[in-house]
């Protein structure tokens, strides 16, 4: 049984791979599951914005019969008379089974989850985890590769803002013979915590260079992100790094033909839209898997038996 979900090392290996199946089935056999979340109710409360993450997890409550309360500004919310997020979310407890939050500051869903009666699902705190995203990432590779382990996966972007990168790192680092390709600006390096951490283990190998044509052509998945622009202190820093990389058509003539591009989504810049039509670009179909997975997900923390 899964208690809350803050970071994607509270899931064992063994618990990912129970997940993935459990969406795999979800997808080959969507009615089974139509009632299963039956008079559960999913809060929503994000403190940040959000397009797929929230919208998804609604989809998932729907589809599986559940129902879904929440808020999407929290300007809409007490938090704007200076509620705590401990009391908005007792309160939020009473009436839902399950609440999926996001919130800008670090550490936001661990402090929730001490407070709360019912389990609390990280859905992106701060520049510091996205857990959710890595399980559409994991089951998107999976579906795509066959496989999660032996490959090459290329991260490109903002390496030190970009939460969804710290946590696919943390994931991916459990399989064995994973090598990182690291492609950042100097100053948008992934955090020490990172490098120290899940980059040091004995079955992962790991360079990092501000040159994505370099390491192209030895990828097999290519995770591009885009610059976190609510993460950085000024403006022309932003500006200065914000199309450091925009992948072409022409930067992927020398990559494999069986190359997974994927992307958290939104994109900005990063990847040109010509890409869109590449059969490589395999972005707006890991969103699709974000929701099958997050079914998978609420099935298995409500203790459903499907
Ligand atoms: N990938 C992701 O977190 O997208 P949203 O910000 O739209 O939820």
């Amino acid at each position: 049984m899964i208690k809350n979900l803050n970071d994607i090392n509270d899931l064992s290996g063994e618990q990912v791979e129970r997940l993935i199946a459990l969406a795999e089935d979800i997808l080959a056999d969507r009615a089974k599951y139509q009632d299963s979340l039956k008079h559960r109710t999913l809060a929503t409360l994000f403190f940040e914005p959000s397009t797929r993450t929230r919208l998804s997890f609604e989809a998932a409550m729907l589809e599986m019969g559940g129902n879904v309360i929440g808020f999407a500004d929290p300007n809409s919310s007490s938090a704007t008379k200076g509620e705590s997020v401990a009391d908005t979310v007792r309160t939020v407890a009473c009436y839902s089974d399950i609440i999926v939050m996001r919130h800008p500051k670090e550490g936001a869903p661990i402090a929730a989850s001490l407070r709360s009666p019912v389990p609390i699902i990280n859905a992106g705190d701060g520049g510091h985890h996205h857990p959710t995203q890595t399980l559409a990432d994991l089951f998107t590779i999976r579906r795509e590769k066959g496989r999660l382990d032996g490959l090459t996966i290329g991260l490109c972007g903002d390496l030190k803002f970009g939460r969804t990168v710290h946590s696919l790192i943390q994931a991916m680092s459990r399989y064995d013979g994973v090598r990182f390709a690291l492609v950042s600006p100097e100053e948008l390096r992934a955090p020490d915590y990172i490098l120290e951490g899940a980059l040091r283990r004995p079955n992962v190998s790991y360079q990092e260079t501000d040159s994505l044509e370099s390491v192209v052509p030895e990828l097999d998945a290519l995770y591009m992100t885009r610059v976190q622009r609510e993460r950085f202190f000024n403006e022309a820093d932003y500006v200065r790094l914000k199309d450091s990389y925009i992948l072409t058509l022409k930067t992927l003539e020398r990559a494999k033909r069986d190359l997974t591009i994927l992307h958290p989504l939104p994109r900005v810049n990063e990847i040109a839209v010509e890409v869109d039509d590449d059969p490589r670009a395999r972005y707006f179909q890991q969103m699709f898997y974000g929701k099958v997975i997050r079914k998978a997900l609420l099935a298995a923390m409500l203790g459903v038996s499907v």
